[in-house]
């Protein structure tokens, strides 16, 4: 690697360590996907040990497709997009590594706690404390290294994606810190510091605005800055962008509710959750169309360009699980939905459809400029990816829908006297074709991400990361 960086030019190298651990992630996080789908599937796969039960592996695939694989993809893309629209390097290279290294640690500790079963409890929060600090310093470092660069930007307007990344760094700083609150009892063992239906409520405020601003708002910031590179256009609409940005964020905030229908939550709240979540369909089709528009005059690209394709599906998917959420956030539709497969289905339209497939349309195409190639080793190769990546998806998904409004259905079913129908073994049974079926489309998208890996193996082996400083030297000074 070169050591004779311009202090002019952008800060690669760190860009580079994200753009490879996310491949990395992904191949281990979606190989965990497959596996704890193939324990559903076969239940022998539990090996009959604590460490690698159902229980304990599925918080461990969440961790690693959510902030493993997710994260270090919006690391890369956002330290990579803020640098180029702002025309400047990263306010500092030391900070940055730092927040590589703290991320990569954190990830690490999460492998070897929870198959230990140490946990919060609390979905999407399971690390337990001295794992939560750790986290929470590394946050505020990235937000510091982030909003440092827009400050010493050499452009007069803050491009939009950079304020899509910035609100996902606030909030889910705010999210974290505010979630975690709690009392330590031993090294691995804390309690929180609320109790109860406040309790849920903050932990359903987080899980949903983790939904919300981890797993949406960053990743329009990648949608933003991708789409209009890949497809050579400017973006659709800024003005649209900008009524996109501020109703989102206003929005998904209060919609966390729709996650404790029927509970002890106060009546109001779940309709206050419910009325927010219907509204959100707005905003959310806005910047799906803002997307989708961008490619006006550009369509036949996507005959040739399996990059642009990843990108343009990613926002179909997009559409699709923004407009099952809302519907799903209807009571009625609920009291059907909640605790079944549906759910499963919607999180991953949403996790492989969209989350995943942006992402991997963004490596794509940061890859060989990080490494100083004209382009990847293969785009048969990406094609290949990404028909196993689309088809994997529709399958997982399908699966869980037939499998979803089955199982609600036969545990509502009742008989004339009133008792059930169905036992619970009976929709277990009844599903059990749906999760053969929903493992099948699960190994077909990580399979996908090893001809990826096999891809850039093979464009970095070839690389020359001097040339690719050089570039970005030049392109620092000329337009981004
Ligand atoms: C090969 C790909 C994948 C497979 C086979 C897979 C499989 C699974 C399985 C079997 C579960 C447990 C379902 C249950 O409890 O019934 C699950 C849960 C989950 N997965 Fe994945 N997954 C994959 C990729 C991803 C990705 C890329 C993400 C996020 C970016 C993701 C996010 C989640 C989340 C959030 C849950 C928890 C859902 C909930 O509690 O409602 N998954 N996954
Ligand atoms: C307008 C947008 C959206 C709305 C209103 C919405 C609404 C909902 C609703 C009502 C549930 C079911 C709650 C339950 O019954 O427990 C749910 C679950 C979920 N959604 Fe969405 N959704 C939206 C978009 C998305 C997107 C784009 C993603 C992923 C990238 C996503 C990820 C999830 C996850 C992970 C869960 C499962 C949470 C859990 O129980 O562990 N949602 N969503």
């Amino acid at each position: 690697m070169s050591t004779a960086i311009s202090p002019t030019a952008y800060n690669y190298k760190v860009v580079r360590q994200f753009a490879i651990m996310t491949v990395v992630w992904g191949i281990l996080g979606m190989g965990l996907g497959v596996f704890i789908a193939s324990q559903l599937v076969w239940p022998e796969l539990n090996f009959d040990l604590p460490w690698t039960t159902f229980g304990r592996l599925r918080p461990l695939h969440t961790n690693l497709v959510i902030f493993a694989f997710g994260g270090c993809a919006l690391f890369a893309t956002s330290y990579y997009v803020v640098q180029r629209t702002c025309q400047t390097r990263l306010i500092s290279d030391s900070l940055a590594a730092f927040t590589f290294w703290g991320w990569q640690a954190v990830i690490v500790g999460a492998i070897v706690t929870l198959p230990m079963g140490f946990t919060t409890t609390k979905e999407y929060a399971e690390l337990e404390w001295p794992l939560a600090i750790l986290l929470a310093i590394v946050w505020v470092t990235y937000g510091l290294v982030f909003f440092g660069t827009i400050v010493k930007r050499k452009t007069k307007h803050i491009y939009v994606g950079n304020w899509f990344y910035g609100a996902f760094i606030v909030v889910t700083a705010m999210l974290h810190i505010v979630n975690h609150a709690s009392l330590p009892v031993s090294f691995f063992k804390s309690y929180s510091a609320y109790s109860g239906a406040t309790d849920a409520m903050i932990q359903w405020w987080y899980g949903h605005n983790a939904v919300g601003f981890f797993l949406t708002t960053g990743f329009l910031g990648m949608m933003y800055y991708f789409v209009p590179k890949q497809a050579e256009r400017p973006i659709y609409s800024y003005r649209l962008s900008i009524v996109h940005f501020w109703a989102l964020i206003t929005l998904y905030i209060w919609a966390g509710p729709h996650h404790l229908h029927y509970t002890a939550l106060p009546d109001w709240a779940q309709s206050l959750g419910m009325a927010m979540s219907i509204i959100l369909l707005a905003p959310s089709w806005g910047g799906m169309i803002n997307g989708m528009m961008t490619l006006s005059g550009a369509w036949h690209k996507l005959r040739t360009d399996p990059i642009l394709r990843f990108l343009v599906v990613s926002l179909a998917f997009y559409g699709m699980s923004t407009f099952e959420g809302p519907m799903m956030a209807i009571k009625t539709v609920n009291s059907l939905s909640h605790y079944t497969d549906w759910t499963i289905g919607h999180v991953h339209a949403g996790a492989l459809g969209w989350v995943a497939m942006i992402s991997i349309g963004a490596i794509y195409h940061m890859i060989p400029k990080l490494f100083g190639r004209a382009q990847m080793h293969s785009t048969g190769l990406i094609n290949a990816h990404f028909w196993l990546a689309t088809i994997g998806t529709v399958l997982y998904i399908a699966s869980m829908w037939v499998n979803g409004i089955t199982q609600g259905l036969m545990w509502r079913a009742i008989n004339d006297d009133g008792t059930l129908t169905y036992s619970f073994v009976e929709a277990l049974q009844a599903s059990h074709p749906g999760f053969i079926v929903r493992a099948l489309g699960g190994a077909f998208f990580a399979s996908g991400m090893l001809f990826m890996a096999y891809n850039v193996y093979r464009t970095v082996r070839a690389s020359d990361p001097a040339e690719a400083e050089a570039a970005a030297k030049i392109a620092v000074v000329g337009a981004h």
